[in-house]
């Protein structure tokens, strides 16, 4: 993770969405001359992978601002949910809204990202809460067509839902028997996501949501451990989900068990910034110990509304002791692997596609240094521009 390559005085060539060379400008623009290919001068600027979003909830009506104000009052993320806020108020908005006005919620949260660099970004559903609504949610996550790619997770056991309430394990077993059979048959999502926590699912709950999906092919992600240490992670590790998510409230000997797993550890600071905590995922441990860490915004209208991943870098490196090199392999090739896309994102090589970010800085370690800055400049995706500072 502290070794990311980088080539200075280089140029790439790009042909029909790929990129087809990487090597010295001199030469690469002898070979752009001589194909007449259409040059953009990066010159004083960093380039990297187009970067890769792999937790987000980047679907949701509106923002949470009462939520935000009571958290600013001193409520906590709990006690707002207990109290009639919290995830299942945006459920409640999700319920009332059409499908056109979920898709243009999509398009206006993944136009945010795209503006902070953001190529792909994983989105799950998990704010409709019954089987309709939840492909609903998923159907709008395909459609949109922004300046990112999609990559849709099913989060069906994000919260119990009102009318089931009373029986929890009945939920979960409406989850496995239908939700996910369902999503599964219409090929609309690739993960499935359970939210385990004193306040949500069992590590039980989450045993049984993990074997329904794994049977209908799932990939596995789990919420593990935001605020309480319940057995997500040990769960995670035996079911070889792969990644385990937030871990703020993790055990050493969870450490220990990520790092000799495959699982990959997606760290989320901004949820802790946002929340008013103070309790960070121990980042160092866990790449000190062996274990891939990955980074990600957590978009979501409650706990993190940041679209930017360059300031959860930032808050890698103050917050958590990450390297620069480190919380860009993050946002990078490890996202992209907590995603299964590292032969097609994270990644900038001969032979993969031309996804890729042209910041405005002198040394990539400034991307994170400039906290809250937006020194995006341009973004390619398959070789053609999506986003320009100051508009295309
Ligand atoms: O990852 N903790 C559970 N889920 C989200 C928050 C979703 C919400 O508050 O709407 C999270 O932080
Ligand atoms: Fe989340």
């Amino acid at each position: 993770m502290s070794r990311p390559g980088v080539l200075t005085g280089s140029a790439m060539l790009v042909e029909n969405g790929r990129i087809t060379q990487v090597g010295s400008a001199s030469r690469i623009e002898n070979l752009t001359q001589a194909k007449k290919a259409k040059e953009v001068d990066a010159s004083g600027c960093v380039v990297v992978p187009g970067l890769v979003d792999c937790h987000t909830h980047l679907l949701f009506p509106a923002p949470r601002l009462s939520d935000y104000e009571k958290r600013i009052g001193g409520a906590t993320y709990e006690e707002i949910a207990a109290s009639g806020g919290g995830i299942l108020s945006t459920v409640k908005a999700v319920r009332s809204s059409t499908a056109a006005g979920l898709e243009a919620a999509a398009a206006r949260s993944l136009g945010l990202m795209a503006s902070h660099g953001t190529l792909l970004a994983e989105a799950k559903s998990g704010y409709g809460l019954e089987t309709g609504l939840e492909l609903r949610l998923l159907r709008a996550l395909h459609r949109v067509n922004g300046p990112a790619e999609v990559v849709p997770t099913c989060l069906g056991a994000h919260a119990i839902p009102p009318e089931w309430k009373q029986n929890p394990d009945g939920y979960v077993a409406h989850v496995c028997g239908e939700l996910l059979p369902e999503v599964a048959r219409h090929k609309l999502a690739e993960f499935a996501d359970i939210y385990c926590d004193d306040t949500a699912f069992s590590v039980e709950q989450a045993a049984r949501y993990f074997e329904a999906a794994a049977k209908l092919g799932f990939g596995l992600k789990i919420h593990a451990s935001q605020f309480s240490s319940i057995g997500a992670v040990e769960l995670a590790v035996k079911w070889g989900a792969l990644s385990a998510d937030h871990l703020e409230a993790i055990e050493p000997s969870d450490v220990e068990l990520l790092a000799r797993s495959e699982t990959i550890a997606v760290l989320l600071p901004v949820s802790v910034l946002h929340l008013g905590l103070s309790r960070y995922a121990p980042a160092r441990s866990l790449i000190d110990a062996g274990s891939a860490v990955a980074l990600a915004t957590d978009f979501n209208p409650g706990s993190s509304p940041t679209p930017s991943l360059p300031l959860v870098m930032s808050l890698a490196c103050a917050q958590m002791r990450m390297s620069p090199a480190e919380a860009l392999t993050a946002v990078t090739i490890n996202a992209a692997a907590a995603l299964r896309r590292v032969e097609s994102a994270g990644m900038l090589a001969s032979g993969r596609p031309a996804d890729f970010a042209l910041f405005n800085v002198q040394d990539y370690r400034e991307i994170p240094y400039y906290l809250g800055a937006n020194l995006l400049k341009l973004s390619y995706r398959a070789g053609k521009p999506v986003y320009r500072q100051g508009g295309i």
